[in-house]
């Protein structure tokens, strides 16, 4: 009988994607895809480590699994991902769940069909985790979940080392991916029916500087010249993240220039405290930020701009918090992901004495967040009567209606008597919420 798989993703955009890798390779194995849990052969655990809460999300699904393995001894657990990439993860994640089968982190992740095969053949158990993230291998299977739209890596890794942050250490340094490959990428997603790309990257902006001066790589802004030039047709094109410290005139004008771009850019704050900032090591000034804000605006006044932003940081005093949400006011983000600091063993951050009491976080984030939803729904609001196109993404049965995203990011539902899904669809805003 065929074997199921069901995996579990818990990170960002990048582990989404990672995750249809996975599937992929699964699939070439002669797997196919569970609908539950409870029905799978194999649960794969694609993991991350950004956030305390991540992590502890993977231990209790983990915990769910080691109970089902008790009446199903032939269920088999593969754990992957960013956490199981951190220093000294594995085997700890082994000693405390002896039940995993198969361990390997970020710079192996090719290396799964091997893994797979070796299991199937009887071997009990197996753990690598490469300390150096070596070549881009190409040419994974990709069993894409992501509906109209479809992800394409740019670049991995991130040379940047914010001080909270852990992504440098599990993910390695920057590589870009050679334009030509993107673009034959982007190519045969759209002959496939993708009406959607999202290109990806820790930091988009960055494109292309570990291999200046090569031939066929460019910078981002060259990048997004070429889509432009090369891949023709009714399609939408996206990127994140942007990182502020890189974004150019050059780049918003390519943005502006290129009429399948997106008029969305995923700008990240963190805090609106120059000396918060100076202290992350995001290498621009709360003046910087607002600049970058302004010479978006310039070029695209209607862009939709947002953030992720993150209150709590060692040593933030509520001034610093007030400039971060004076910041937010100002910029008016048409949304935003807002995090509470999560110290990360390893980082600089994680090792300064001076931590945020969590009732203080826990205080800045509710006001935070409940400015930011009210700001969301003014941007809503401003919706009611204008004609919008939506990308059709899916059927809500609830609602019984389709829906479908605005350039700007924004969901709307229409009403339709046949399917809609992958198309362009004009409609006038009757109602807002
Ligand atoms: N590379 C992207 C960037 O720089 O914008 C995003 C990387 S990270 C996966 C996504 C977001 O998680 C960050 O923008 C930051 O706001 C948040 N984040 C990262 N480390 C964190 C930490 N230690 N605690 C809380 N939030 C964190
Ligand atoms: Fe983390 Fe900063 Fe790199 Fe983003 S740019 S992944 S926040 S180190
Ligand atoms: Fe993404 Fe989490 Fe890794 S946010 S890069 S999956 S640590």
């Amino acid at each position: 009988m065929q074997k199921k798989y069901f995996i579990n993703t818990y990170g960002c955009q990048m582990n989404v994607h990672e995750s249809e890798k996975l599937a992929g390779i699964l699939l070439s194995r002669g797997y196919s895809e569970a609908n539950t849990l409870e029905d799978a052969d194999i649960v794969v655990f694609n993991t991350c480590c950004v956030r305390e809460t991540a992590e502890q999300r993977v231990l209790g699904n983990l915990g769910i699994v080691k109970k089902l393995k008790e009446t199903k001894r032939n269920l088999k657990v593969a754990v992957c991902g960013c956490m199981a990439q951190k220093n000294g993860s594995a085997e700890a994640l082994k000693k405390r769940c002896p039940f995993i089968d198969i361990i390997f982190g970020t710079h192996n992740i090719h290396k799964f069909g091997e893994f797979l095969d070796k299991m199937n053949a009887g071997e009990k158990f197996q753990c690598e985790i490469l300390q150096t993230e070596g070549e881009i291998v190409e040419g994974v299977p990709i069993y894409r979940t992501s509906g109209v739209n479809a992800w394409v890596n740019i670049s991995y890794g991130c040379n940047n080392f914010c001080s909270y942050c852990i992504v440098p250490y599990v993910r390695g340094r920057e590589r870009s991916r050679c334009e030509s490959q993107i673009i034959d990428d982007v190519h045969s997603l759209l002959d496939d029916g993708y009406k959607e790309i999202t290109l990806l990257g820790q930091n988009v902006n960055s494109y292309g500087n570990d291999a200046k001066g090569q031939e066929g790589y460019g910078d981002f802004a060259d990048l997004i010249n070429a889509i432009g030039e090369k891949v023709k047709g009714e399609y939408r094109l996206r990127f994140m993240s942007s990182h502020p410290k890189d974004l150019t005139e050059r780049l918003v004008k390519a943005v502006a220039n290129n009429k399948n771009c997106c008029h969305s850019i995923h700008l990240p704050l963190q805090s609106g405290s120059t000396k918060v900032l100076k202290e992350m090591n995001r290498k621009y000034s709360r003046e910087d930020y607002e600049a970058k804000v302004e010479l978006i605006r310039k070029y695209m006044p209607d862009c939709a701009i947002t953030t992720d932003v993150m209150v709590g940081f060692p040593g933030e005093t509520d001034e610093d918090y007030n400039q971060t949400m004076e910041v937010m006011e100002k910029v008016n983000f048409a949304s935003a992901f807002m995090f509470v600091y999560s110290p990360r063993e390893g980082t600089p951050a994680a090792r300064r004495i001076d931590q945020i009491d969590a009732e203080v976080s826990k205080q800045r984030i509710m006001e935070m967040v409940a400015k930011q939803n009210e700001r969301t729904a003014n941007h809503s609001k401003t919706y009611e009567g204008k004609i919008v196109t939506l990308l059709c993404e899916d059927y809500d049965d609830k609602k019984q209606m389709y829906m479908g995203r605005d350039e700007y990011g924004r969901m709307g539902y229409f009403e339709a008597n046949e399917n809609k899904i992958g198309q362009f669809i004009t409609i006038k805003v009757t109602k807002t919420v």
